[in-house]
């Protein structure tokens, strides 16, 4: 049997790839530490109460002494890490907290799995993996040509992808200095259920049904290159199983969409679906992100190639269900973005 220790499984990503795990994989354990930050919510894994395969444990991956214990406590195979402060604005107002659970976390991270998994002089433990869940953003913005690939040199703008390229950047030291059994994995921008109510999609669908106004940064022609969550996951899993050690691993459907697009397109889906009465009068251009990137995109031949991996959601289809996810759990936006049931499901889930 197979443990994961997976951090950052009560946010957006995390929890769709832990429900990924358990779906797909019967015999393995899920270890999922959060620190529950506002953006993670044990009612996103409200489906798994019931599963005695996942151990929640509230955590900070900066602990020392608590990841010491995790490490004593369980036999870890993988560490999957997704554990981090994750949106850009929060990182322009306050970048610190980003240096300090995206890049000291990542590293107290690697520091106790490699205590964990030593058997010798930099020999580990058959068949254990670090997989850093990484970003398209460390590489930076993209002319109107041309896309990412896992040579593209690191050039990171805002605080929150230089944190992350620091933290790749210390994987990648594990690697070479320790010979550490890591991989990288650089996905594009994910859309999907259970993400937080301050990115563009979710954030827009709300404004929307809410008769309140849609911020549109600039003038709306910043391009990024969406995938389905789902689509992520299964790129995560085919690294963890067939990934080769040491390599970066970019992740990405050619999905590429301007901000205003998007916005368009959700309130179209609310016009038809919900009310007739919102619209495009509700758009309201407001002055650019600092250091707003242009372009993402990401060329995924090597992880198609290596391992076969595809993305299996089509925009079209993925776009809707997503909103339609969002318009049939109204009650979810409500109770994350108030934090009310985050009391309920800690004693819920300590109580087991
Ligand atoms: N969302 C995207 O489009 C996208 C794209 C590519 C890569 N990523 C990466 O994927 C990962 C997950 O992103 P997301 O969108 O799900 O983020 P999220 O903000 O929804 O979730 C982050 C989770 O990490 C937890 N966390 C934060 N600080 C912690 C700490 N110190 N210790 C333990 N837990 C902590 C939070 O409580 C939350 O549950 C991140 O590493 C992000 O950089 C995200």
């Amino acid at each position: 049997m197979k443990t994961y220790l997976v951090t950052g499984g009560a946010g957006f990503i995390g929890s769709n790839f832990v429900y990924y795990l358990l779906k797909k994989y019967q015999d393995i354990q899920v270890v999922n530490v959060d620190k529950l930050t506002y953006a993670g919510n044990l009612e996103n894994l409200k489906g798994l109460e019931n599963d005695s395969r996942h151990i929640f444990v509230q955590a900070d991956i900066c602990d020392d002494q608590a990841i010491a214990k995790l490490f004593q406590q369980y036999e870890i195979d993988y560490v999957v890490n997704f554990a981090a402060e994750s949106h850009v604005d929060r990182s322009i107002l306050n970048p610190e907290i980003f240096v300090e659970t995206n890049v000291q976390g990542t590293v107290n991270l690697l520091k106790h799995a490699k205590a964990a998994w030593t058997i010798g002089d930099d020999v580990y433990k058959a068949g254990v993996k670090f997989l850093q869940v990484s970003t398209d953003e460390v590489y930076g913005s993209l002319g109107e040509e041309g896309y990412f690939m896992e040579t593209t040199p690191l050039c990171p703008h805002s605080p929150y992808s230089a944190s992350k390229a620091s933290a790749d950047l210390f994987v990648q030291a594990f690697a070479d200095t320790y010979r550490f059994p890591v991989n990288i994995t650089r996905c594009s921008n994910n859309y999907g259920p259970y993400q937080f109510p301050e990115k563009l999609i979710p954030l827009i669908f709300n404004n929307t049904v809410h008769h309140k106004e849609s911020p549109v940064y600039g003038d709306g022609l910043n391009v990024r290159d969406w995938l389905y969550v789902e689509d992520h996951c299964k790129g995560i899993d085919a690294v963890i199983n067939k990934g080769r050690l040491g390599e970066v691993y970019n992740i990405g459907g050619h999905n590429e969409r301007t901000n205003i697009f998007i916005v368009k397109t959700i309130i179209a889906y609310v016009k038809e679906h919900i009310d007739a009465a919102v619209g495009e009068h509700m758009i309201t251009y407001v002055t650019d992100r600092k250091g707003h990137d242009r372009r993402y995109g990401i060329d995924p031949t090597k992880i198609t190639d290596e391992l076969g991996w595809y993305p299996e959601t089509k925009f079209e289809d993925g776009i809707k269900k997503t909103l339609k996810w969002y318009s049939e759990h109204q009650e979810w936006i409500d109770h994350i973005t108030s934090g009310k049931y985050q009391e309920y499901y800690k004693l819920m889930y300590e109580g087991r």
